[in-house]
């Protein structure tokens, strides 16, 4: 077993708090200092990543709505009638209506860990999309888990927007569209909303915003890990920080120490250089051409890609190959 799967069954038998706790430990603990960008999602982090949404320099949530609006038609002709759409990841379910309106579909499967949120939001969905059965898993996406035994003989289209992939290393990328190739199965459409490269300028900006809710967004890790896990951080001894790596290809978000400083957490401390950074987030993003050979190397072939007149984000339509065949 992984080191990452006992810290995750302690987790179940002793609280989820044990996992955060040793996984800031274990992260504080590097060179580089790092904490998981999943994380930043508490209740908190969660209504303030919708304030990042809203902000004018955050153009991916809004550039990739005006994608999936204007092509709404286009891509429900490319899901085979009466499919299964599943969800990864699905908070608010605001993309997904945009296709469950035109596309027909017979059943949405949203899947997330928050288990709370997805049945009140699948309720309302069923109201709304008369005819649609909205069949809710609680599940980090992450994870190998189980569909639904109703939906086994309908066909599948997974839905992955809002370039979430972005935030994954290169191998946990492959790994997770190995995964839903092997969920969904052979003749599966996945539609994935992928961030593509650009000025560094633009992106820059969309992760450092001027009215400040990035930078409220990535300290409110800092009170999370006070509030749940009893540290001390103080939050005036930290700053946001985000750039654009070019030769990475990736957005990096960091706490920078503002002085040198002592942080307490759970019983141990961690010593902080002036300007030493706590690593919070990668963001990556792709050409097309890189993000087709990603999805090429995980068993997906790419049947259509749409993009915005800018060509700031795209959203890609993928089939699973059948293994067999290989
Ligand atoms: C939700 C992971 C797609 O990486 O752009 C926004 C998160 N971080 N601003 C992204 C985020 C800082 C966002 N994703």
């Amino acid at each position: 077993m992984t080191l990452h799967a006992r810290l995750s069954r302690s987790a179940d038998r002793d609280g989820a708090n044990t996992t955060f706790l040793h996984d800031v430990w274990h992260g504080l603990a590097q060179d580089q200092k790092r904490i998981s960008p999943k994380y930043l999602y508490d209740e908190r982090g969660s209504e303030l990543f919708v304030d990042i949404t809203r902000t004018p320099e955050y153009y991916p949530t809004r550039t990739e709505l005006a994608i999936l609006e204007e092509n709404a038609g286009a891509i429900a002709e490319r899901i085979p009638r009466g499919a299964a759409m599943i969800e990864f990841g699905a908070g608010a379910s605001t993309k997904a209506r945009i296709l469950l309106r035109v596309a027909d579909i017979a059943a949405y499967v949203p899947v997330d860990i928050s288990g709370a949120f997805l049945l009140g939001e699948a309720r309302q969905l069923e109201q709304d999309v008369p005819g649609l059965k909205v069949l809710p898993v609680a599940a980090d996406f992450t994870a190998p888990f189980e569909l639904p035994a109703s939906i086994a003989d309908l066909p599948r289209a997974g839905f992955f927007p809002g370039s979430t992939l972005g935030n994954f290393e290169a191998h946990e990328a492959t790994a997770f569209l190995r995964h839903a190739a092997t969920l969904l199965g052979p003749g599966a459409r996945l539609i994935i909303g992928v961030d593509c490269v650009k000025e560094a300028n633009v992106l820059n900006e969309a992760y450092d915003d001027a009215a400040g809710s990035t930078a409220a967004f990535n300290l409110n890790l800092l009170s999370r890990i006070n509030r749940e896990l009893g540290g001390d951080f103080d939050l005036n001894g930290f700053r946001h920080c985000a750039f654009y790596n070019r030769e990475q290809r990736r957005v990096e978000m960091h706490l920078v120490s503002r002085v040198r400083q002592k942080v307490r957490i759970g019983g141990r401390s961690f010593d902080f250089r002036r300007g030493e950074t706590i690593h919070t987030e990668n963001s990556y993003k792709f050409t097309l051409e890189q993000f087709r050979s990603v999805a090429n190397g995980a068993g997906w072939q790419q049947a259509e890609v749409w993009l915005d007149p800018e060509r700031f984000f795209s959203v890609h339509m993928l089939v699973c190959e059948d293994a067999r065949r290989k």
